[in-house]
């Protein structure tokens, strides 16, 4: 089978592939990545010269780039997105060009070549949750807060249209907040990894008391690799960690693998229109699929915190923004 993934230079589909070539030896995967300040080839220097990956630098924006490479694969897993929530507040243009416009690029694309289609979402479409209101099912209706969730759903409606409409062959995961290697040292946990990293504090948001549910990022590609072989064509599927933990209780927990004290802490100005709680109810994927979460939470964490550690040139090329720079030093793109 040939797969393209698009956003295959950023956290998750990096990951992701690296994940998929391991467990399908007899596939191949072309990465289409226009490579913003999140896309990093560095993340896949290993699998550079694996002759079953392909890198294309491209746009999903660029239309007639996506026509040419959707039609010579199988199947399309499409993570490229602008991500960051706090971006997003600062200026929502590109969220909406990328995020949505692009989506429909890659539909379209999928339409014309009647490929398989799985689209990756996030739980963020769902809104925010109070503490005592149940997580979040496949049932739950829509109401995004963040331009950024709210490109995200407004990709979904166009894919779960295109099936209505066109019967195109898709699939829908709405994911809670991963975790692991590889991920862009903005978000929260990386953050706050690489700040302890160089002796900084670490911005905590508000109250802290803000509740995302964490999963490890291995899982959710093995829940997008059971979702793409065995999911039922039109449907969607909720993905979780099984583990709701506050802001501040993640911090804790770093500054004690790190082994600093909370005069680390510092309690900064709230995100406008901050989500609560995000929480996923995932019986749906377990039932029909057979996955749950494997990784617990500490022991994923304790590695990641671990990976950041021996990874230290990784991470001061992300925050420098010099790490495309020392990647073509050593291979060209093409
Ligand atoms: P990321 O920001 O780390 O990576 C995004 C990748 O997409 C980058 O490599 C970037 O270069 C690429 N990209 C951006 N715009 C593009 C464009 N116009 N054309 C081609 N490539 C483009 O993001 P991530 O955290 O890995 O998230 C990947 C997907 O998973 C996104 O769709 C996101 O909404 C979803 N998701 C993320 C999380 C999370 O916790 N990070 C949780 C649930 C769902
Ligand atoms: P983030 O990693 O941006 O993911 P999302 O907003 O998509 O869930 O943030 C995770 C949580 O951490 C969220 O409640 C906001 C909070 N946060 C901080 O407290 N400080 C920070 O510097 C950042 C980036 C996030």
């Amino acid at each position: 089978m040939k797969l393209m993934v698009t956003g295959g230079a950023g956290f998750i589909g990096s990951n992701f592939i690296r994940y998929w070539l391991l467990k399908h030896p007899n596939d191949s995967i072309v990465n289409f990545d226009v490579l913003t300040y999140a896309g990093n080839l560095e993340n896949l220097i290993d699998v550079m010269h694996d002759s079953r990956y392909t890198f294309v630098k491209g746009d999903v924006c660029d239309r007639d780039m996506v026509f040419e490479i959707v039609k010579d694969v199988d199947v399309v897993v499409h993570f490229a997105a602008e991500t960051h929530v706090d971006r997003s507040i600062m200026d929502p243009n590109v969220f909406i060009k990328t995020n949505v416009i692009g989506t429909q690029h890659i539909l379209d694309a999928v339409k014309e070549y009647q490929k398989r289609f799985h689209h990756i979402s996030t739980d963020e479409v769902f809104g925010a949750l109070k503490f005592g209101d149940a997580p979040f099912t496949e049932h739950t209706p829509y109401d995004p807060r963040s331009p950024y969730s709210a490109s995200k759903a407004a990709s979904d409606h166009m894919v779960r249209a295109y099936y209505h409409t066109f019967g195109i062959q898709m699939t829908i995961s709405n994911c809670s907040n991963n975790y692991g290697p590889y991920m862009f040292p903005e978000k929260f946990i990386p953050l706050c990894i690489s700040n302890l990293m160089e002796d900084k504090k670490v911005p905590v948001y508000g109250d802290g008391l803000y509740v995302r549910d964490w999963i490890h990022v291995d899982d959710h590609s093995r829940g997008v690799e059971f979702i793409v072989n065995n999911g039922t064509i039109g449907e969607t599927y909720c993905l979780g960690g099984n583990c709701e933990m506050a802001n501040i209780d993640v911090v804790k927990l770093l500054l004690q693998y790190m082994h600093k004290d909370e005069s680390y802490i510092e309690y900064v100005k709230d995100r406008p229109g901050h989500d609560r709680r995000y929480a996923i109810d995932f019986t749906k994927a377990k039932n029909e699929l057979g996955w749950e979460p494997q990784i617990k939470f500490e022991e994923g964490l304790k590695k990641m915190v671990q990976w950041y550690l021996d990874n230290q040139e990784w991470v001061e090329r992300s925050r420098s923004g010099t790490y495309q720079e020392y990647y073509e030093k050593q291979y060209v793109i093409r």
